[in-house]
């Protein structure tokens, strides 16, 4: 039984997507807990991914996107935004 415990822990981070771990450890202290001025996960969800990777590498998040590779930027995008790079905001809002 134990066994098993310890087996299924060492394979939940591989388990969740590449995006929600970044956002886990690089986003969420920040993001996630309602500070005013800081967009909640609910206003990043209605921005399309690219505005979200722009910010990442020229925006108002540069800093932190600066220690992340073009992929981890669009796998994070991807994750906090609920919709890949390429697919319309205006049709993703509303599903
Ligand atoms: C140190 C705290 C902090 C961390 C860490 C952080 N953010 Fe932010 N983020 C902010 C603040 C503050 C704002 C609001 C900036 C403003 O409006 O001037 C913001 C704004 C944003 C915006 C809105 C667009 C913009 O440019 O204002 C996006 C998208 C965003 N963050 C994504 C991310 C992502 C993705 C990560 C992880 C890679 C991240 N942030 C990590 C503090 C943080």
């Amino acid at each position: 039984m134990l066994l098993f415990l310890l087996a299924l822990l060492a394979q939940e981070p591989a388990q969740l997507p590449p995006g929600e771990v970044l956002y886990n450890v690089r986003c969420k202290g920040c993001h996630a807990y309602g500070q005013p001025g800081i967009p909640q996960a609910e206003a990043l969800k209605a921005m399309s991914a690219e505005a979200v990777i722009r910010s990442l590498e020229r925006g108002n998040m540069k800093v932190m996107g600066s220690s992340l590779t073009a992929e981890e930027k669009r796998q994070v995008a991807e994750f906090v935004t609920a919709k890949p790079p390429g697919s319309f905001p205006s049709a993703a809002r509303r599903p």
